[in-house]
């Protein structure tokens, strides 16, 4: 936004604040909509049976939101209103002098095919299809689009006869008609809802069919839509579909409620999927999955989205929020539920492992900077902007530390508690929290700090052994850091859990001279408080924060054999792979501080021989994850300012040394496992995994016989996950010259019909870690399989390059940082939302010396001299300011 003289001015950057919070003034009983599709535009008309909230004090106009509409005519109980009666703004459509209890009829006009935004009503390869969550509904008719005004809708959609196959909605189908030439559908949900789960389909689609029969021996009709040419790439969807179901019902008891589940496959999203009542609609890239064309991540990714989705049925939709600020209550346990059955399905540890670098490498830095917040926000200019790794990620092992303070039974009582005591309703994460403390009957008042105070809690543990008293102790002191706006901080409620090592394995444990079996969790509430360990006969191994029992960093002094100690025997698979994490995290910092590490990368090698060699013996999944290098972005937070291209060129340096070093056990373990099975088994799986990183590693190494065994596997593997590794080792390698450009040229011959894959071709091309990567990028962007309105295609361009290419991102030039701005600043004026997220690497400038942070603080305040959306705004200036509203 600039004024005449071109001078940016601010937005109206209204706050909105939790503090502020009010219950509506109006209730809106039922909704009725009709959708009349035409092309190039569509008429929304709505009918609301609207009634004054008894709870709230008297009002008599009434507000509701609405954005970007067209009014076509408005009436109260059938009497049009006058020009006089109401009031319209960009935001609002005041209605002056209403009565107790009115229907209120509307008519608007949207313009669905013009709508870049891929909010409201839009347009995706010729369907029609919606997208509400978080505000989204307003776009397309005035509405009380708050999530705590619950309604039961009804819809009709009318279309040309013979223009769309598949005309959907919410809930049960009552009806399918043809009148002059007009084909109407309608469509009712019983259940009361909020308007961001209202969704609507109308396109050409090819339907998958199955049924599930629910614990109680209810039928439910499975239906997944997708364009023709993808319906042979929804089985995998569909089996993920029922097992979802199954586990919902095993482990939290909770049955589906419709006759029907229809899932929705479109290509331009902006999310990954979303959980509409009885209509999910998905990205195509998070339920389409065929052997051929689909990765061994893919499809876990597939079969977790269609559990998230399928399980906020009732973590969302039958209980949701009351105002966005609790979206954790629903994101933050859905989380934790999909993360949980993920686990099951697969590998726990794996798994875990997973979560755990996630929230390291992006959740820790998050809550490190200027846009950090708490799981709870107390205020945001747009929620949108809300959807973080804080909200989800943190706000899962929110849920998970509670469900590990209760215990499985006290768990699942409070949960049972949680769903019939606020079933139909909108609510609050201290309403969740209250069940928790009301089955287990502790105190969970200082644990309730978990949703209001951000920034990563840091434990510094210190111990000592007394021989003598045959007494083993460990003093913990806490420390969170001060956020933005929150300076001062309080002693959380963290529980640690903690075995100890003795020469011979576990040690049992005593403490208050009561046993505690051999793992045990302890609750830290204080700043700073010592446990003393009772009949311990010698110096024992601490290993600590089991599981990654709170999400917080811990500080202790291993020395290198303890870690080596914990690699080899921890029975904690995570644990294992944490100890593995810090040895190579020491031997990377020695690099990078230009400091001697012979003797810690000894260790290193020493210890992957030894589990190389012995790989039968243990989960390969799990040794794979064991193989990988810390990440550059979690390296580089562990710094007060990091040098970006210091930590690359040591990470790049320690990978061929061990590639080189470890030559012999990598190329046997490589053809041992090279044969194995086919198919998606988890077993399968791990060993793809494994025998995939052994070539990685290999193809670090100048050297025509790794290329040679890349490019063979790159021709003749039966699976993407094997062709793919392939031409991503050879693309990825420095030296591998023609054979990586053949091998990608072929790729793209062969796949430039799937969108999908040529999205992975994208990829891989965006993250190569040596080169001019940023030109070719440049590049990318004029291809003809490039498309800048396709949320996807931005992702595996643009995101891919600035988040997964650290080396090319963080270019001393900072010509890649001033990229990034211009490319926002243009995706800004189609897509908001998409602009905003591709900003997050920007805000991260407080974690680099002074050379990067300028350059990237250079790049965020050329777009705050440009016309923004609210969207971008908010993320700019929060992250310029160092403090802002959040
Ligand atoms: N409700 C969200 C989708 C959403 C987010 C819609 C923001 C509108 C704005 C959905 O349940 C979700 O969380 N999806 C995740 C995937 C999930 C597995 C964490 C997503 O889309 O990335
Ligand atoms: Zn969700």
């Amino acid at each position: 936004m600039s004024d005449i003289s071109g001078t940016p001015i601010t937005p109206v950057a209204t706050v909105t604040r939790l503090a502020d919070y009010r219950v509506p003034e109006f209730l809106i009983e039922k909704t009725h909509l009709t959708f009349e599709l035409h092309e190039g535009y569509t008429d929304v008309s709505s009918r609301l049976t609207i009634t004054r909230n008894p709870q709230s004090v008297k009002a008599d106009r009434l507000i509701l939101h609405g954005e970007q509409l067209e009014l076509l005519s408005l009436a109260i109980d059938e009497q049009p209103l006058d020009a006089g009666d109401y009031q319209i703004t960009p935001h609002n459509l005041t209605i002056r002098d209403v009565p107790e209890q009115f229907v209120l009829y509307c008519t608007t006009r949207i313009y669905p095919e013009k709508n870049t935004a891929l909010e409201g009503l839009y347009c995706s390869s010729g369907m029609y299809c919606t997208q509400c969550e978080a505000e989204g509904f307003r776009k397309i008719t005035y509405y009380l689009d708050r999530p705590d005004v619950m309604s039961e809708f009804e819809t009709v959609i009318v279309a040309r006869e013979g223009a769309f196959s598949t005309m959907l909605s919410n809930g049960n189908c009552l009806s399918d008609t043809v009148r002059d030439g007009k084909r109407i559908v309608h469509w009712h949900d019983p259940f009361k809802k909020p308007s961001y789960l209202f969704a609507l389909v109308a396109g050409n689609l090819v339907c998958l069919e199955d049924s599930f029969t629910t614990q109680s021996g209810r039928q439910v009709l499975l239906q997944i839509y997708t364009e023709a040419k993808d319906g042979d790439k929804c089985h995998f969807a569909m089996q993920s579909l029922k097992k979802a179901m199954r586990w919902d019902e095993q482990v939290y008891g909770r049955e589906y409620d419709l006759d029907r589940f229809m899932i929705v496959a479109v290509d331009d999203f902006n999310m990954g999927a979303m959980e509409n009542k009885g209509l999910n609609i998905f990205n195509t890239s998070c339920v389409l999955a065929h052997p051929t064309s689909t990765t061994d991540a893919a499809f876990q990714r597939v079969e977790r989205v269609i559990a998230h989705e399928y399980f906020h049925n009732w973590s969302g939709n039958r209980i949701t929020c009351r105002d966005w600020f609790q979206l954790s209550l629903k994101e933050g346990l859905t989380v934790y539920r999909d993360s949980e059955f993920s686990a099951d399905m697969n590998s726990r540890a794996v798994k875990r492992i997973e979560d755990v670098s996630l929230i390291r490498g992006v959740q820790f830095v998050e809550d490190a900077g200027p846009m950090a917040h708490p799981v709870r926000p107390d205020s945001y200019m747009e929620i949108s902007n809300f959807y973080t790794v804080t909200i989800y990620e943190k706000g899962a092992e929110v849920v998970r530390m509670l469900a590990n303070i209760l215990g499985p039974e006290q768990y699942r009582q409070a949960t049972d508690l949680y769903f019939s005591r606020f079933d139909g309703q909108a609510v609050t994460c201290d309403d969740f929290v209250q069940c928790m403390e009301e089955v287990s009957g502790r105190d969970l008042c200082q644990f309730r700090l978990w949703y209001s105070q951000a920034g990563t809690p840091q434990l510094h543990i210190s111990d000592s052994y007394d021989a003598d008293r045959q007494q083993y102790s460990l003093t913990v002191r806490q420390h969170t850091p001060a956020t933005p706006g929150q300076t001062e901080k309080k002693a959380l409620h963290i529980p640690l859990k903690v075995a100890l090592y003795g020469g011979n394995g576990v040690l049992a444990l005593v403490t208050d001279g009561q046993a505690r079996g051999t793992e045990t969790v302890l609750d830290i509430c204080e700043a700073q408080q010592t446990i003393v360990f009772g009949q311990v006969a010698e110096k024992p191994v601490p290993s600590l924060l089991r599981g990654f029992s709170a999400p917080v960093r811990v500080f202790y002094d291993y020395q290198l054999t303890q870690l080596r100690q914990l690699i080899l025997l921890d029975s904690d698979g995570f644990c294992r792979w944490d100890a593995m994490q810090s040895l190579m995290r020491i031997v990377l910092s020695k690099a990078i501080d230009g400091e001697d590490n012979l003797a810690e990368q000894a260790v290193l090698i020493e210890v992957l021989k030894q589990l190389l060699a012995d790989h039968a013996a243990m989960d390969a999944a799990l040794l794979a994850c064991m193989l990988d290098l810390p990440g550059e972005q979690y390296l580089a937070s562990l710094y007060d300012k990091a040098n970006p291209p210091a930590i690359s060129r040591a990470r790049a340096q320690l990978q061929h040394q061990l590639a080189v070093q470890l030559q012999t056990e990598l190329l046997s373990c490589y053809q041992v496992l090279q044969d194995s099975s086919s198919g998606l088994s988890a077993q399968a799986m791990a060993a793809r995994s494994l025998c995939n990183r052994a070539l990685a590693y290999l193809l670090h190494i100048d050297d025509e016989y790794y290329r040679d065994l890349a490019q063979q596997q790159f021709l003749r593997a039966d699976n993407m996950t094997d062709r793919f590794t392939a031409l991503k080792g050879l693309v990825h390698a420095e030296h591998a010259g023609a054979v990586a450009q053949e091998a990608l040229q072929a790729f793209y011959r062969q796949w430039q019909h799937d969108a999908l894959v040529v999205n992975m071709w994208f990829q891989v091309q965006a993250t190569r870690p040596w080169g001019n990567v940023l030109q070719e990028v440049q590049q990318l962007l004029n291809h003809e399989a490039f498309d800048a309105c396709n949320p996807n295609k931005l992702r595996a361009v643009i995101a891919a390059f600035a988040n997964q290419n650290f080396a090319g991102f963080h270019d001393s030039s900072g010509k890649a940082y001033q990229f990034l701005a211009d490319q926002i600043a243009d995706i800004d004026q189609r897509n908001p939302q998409m602009a905003a997220r591709l900003l997050t690497p920007l805000t991260h400038w407080h974690q680099f010396i002074d050379e990067h942070a300028t350059l990237m603080r250079k790049a965020l305040e050329s777009l705050s001299q440009r016309e923004l959306s609210k969207d971008v705004y908010e993320v700019v200036s929060k992250s310029l300011n160092g403090r802002g509203a959040g």
